[in-house]
C-alpha cells in the first residue's frame, strides 16, 4: 500500500473508533495512530481499500493467526471502515479469496454491538460467535454472603478441581472436552496450570465442606483497541453443576472484583460465547454491558 493510502486508512480507523466510542461510553476512543501506521506498513498481510472518485471509501485488514485446526483471518475494530456496505462487500469478497488461498478457514471480525452495524455484517453472511462486555467497578450487584461457603485465593493444591471445573466451562461454551485425545486434554490442563501459577493472575475459589465447587481467574486486561485503561479481565468463571443457582457465582465474582478494586482497577471485562445463554444471562444480570461482538464467517 502506498504511504499516502496508509495515512488515509489510519485516519479512517481513528474515525471509526471515535464513532464506536461516541455510541458506547465503555469504549475507549484514544489510541496511537502512529503504532497502527507502522503495523499496517510492516504487516505481511495487505490492507484492502475501495477507491471512489479518487478517495478511499472503505478499508479492510485481516491478520492471519491461529492453530492449524483454526487458522483464521482476524479483523479488529480498527481493521475496517466503510461509507456504504456495498464497498465493504467488495473488499470482503477480494480479501476472502486471498485469505482462503493462504489457508485460513474462517474470518473473525470485531463489530460494535449495535443492531445497524451487526446487520451490515449479517447481510454479508457473518454471525455472532462471542460477546465482549464491560462493567464499571462499583456498579455490580451487591455481594450476599452464604453460610457454609468459604471464598478464598486458590492455588496448586486446587488443581484437580480446577481441571474438572474447566471442562464444565468448556462444555457450557460449546466445546466437547469428552472427545479430546489424551494429548489435547494434557495440553489444556498444562495451559490451565500455568495460568493458575502465573503470579500476574489471581485465582479465586469457593469451597464447601473442604471441596472446591467454583472458581474464577482475574488478570490485567491486555491493551486492545477500544479497551479502557485500568481494566481487569475476568475469566474461567465456573460453578460445579451440582451447586448452581445458589448465588455462588455472584459471591465469587463479587469477591474477585473487591480484590480488583483494592488493586486500583476501575473496570472489569469479560467475554462469553453466543451459544452460552446461561453465561450471557448471568453477566448481563450482574451489570455488564456489551461493547463488541465477535462475528464469524466460514471462508
Ligand atoms: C454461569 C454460571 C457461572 C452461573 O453460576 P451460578 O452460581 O449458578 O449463578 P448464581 O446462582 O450466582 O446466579 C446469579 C444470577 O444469574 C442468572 N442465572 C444463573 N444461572 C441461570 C440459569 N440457569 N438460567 C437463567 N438465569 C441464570 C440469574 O439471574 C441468577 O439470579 P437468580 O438466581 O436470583 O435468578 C454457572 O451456570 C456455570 O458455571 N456455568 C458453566 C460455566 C459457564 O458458563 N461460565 C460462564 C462463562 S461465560
Amino acid at each position: 500500500m502506498a504511504d499516502i493510502d496508509v495515512d488515509a486508512v489510519v485516519a479512517r480507523a481513528v474515525h471509526q473508533i471515535e464513532l464506536d466510542a461516541a455510541s458506547n461510553p465503555l469504549i475507549n476512543a484514544s489510541f496511537d495512530p502512529h503504532g497502527l501506521r507502522q503495523a499496517l506498513l510492516h504487516s505481511p498481510e495487505p490492507t484492502w481499500v475501495f477507491e471512489h472518485a479518487g478517495s478511499i471509501s472503505a478499508h479492510l485488514f485481516g491478520a492471519l493467526l491461529g492453530e492449524p485446526h483454526d487458522f483464521a483471518a482476524w479483523t479488529g475494530p480498527d481493521g475496517y471502515s466503510y461509507d456504504n456496505v456495498g464497498d465493504l462487500a467488495a473488499l470482503v469478497g477480494h480479501a476472502s479469496s486471498h485469505w482462503r488461498d493462504r489457508g485460513a478457514g474462517s474470518h473473525y471480525v470485531w463489530c460494535l454491538d449495535r443492531p445497524d452495524r451487526l446487520e451490515d455484517w449479517s447481510h454479508l453472511g457473518y454471525s455472532r460467535f462471542s460477546t465482549r462486555a464491560l462493567l464499571e467497578l462499583g456498579h455490580e450487584v451487591p455481594t450476599v454472603h452464604h453460610e457454609g461457603y468459604l471464598v478464598r485465593r486458590g492455588g496448586a493444591p486446587d488443581l484437580r478441581a480446577a481441571y474438572d471445573l474447566d471442562e464444565q466451562l468448556d462444555e457450557a461454551q460449546g466445546d466437547r472436552p469428552n472427545l479430546r485425545t489424551a494429548k489435547e486434554r494434557d495440553a489444556a490442563r498444562t495451559q490451565l496450570r500455568e495460568t493458575i501459577e502465573d503470579p500476574e493472575n489471581q485465582y479465586f475459589v469457593v469451597e464447601s465442606e473442604g471441596r472446591v465447587v467454583a472458581q474464577c481467574i482475574t488478570f490485567p486486561a491486555p491493551q486492545r483497541r477500544g479497551s479502557l485503561p485500568h481494566t481487569v479481565f475476568l475469566s474461567e468463571v465456573a460453578v460445579d453443576r451440582e451447586y448452581r443457582r445458589r448465588g455462588l457465582a455472584r459471591l465469587l465474582v463479587g469477591y474477585a472484583l473487591e480484590h480488583a478494586r483494592d488493586a486500583n482497577f476501575k473496570f472489569c471485562e469479560t467475554q462469553w460465547r453466543e451459544s452460552n445463554k446461561v453465561g450471557a444471562r448471568f453477566w448481563t444480570e450482574y451489570g455488564f454491558h456489551t461493547t463488541y461482538a465477535r462475528l464469524v464467517r466460514a471462508l
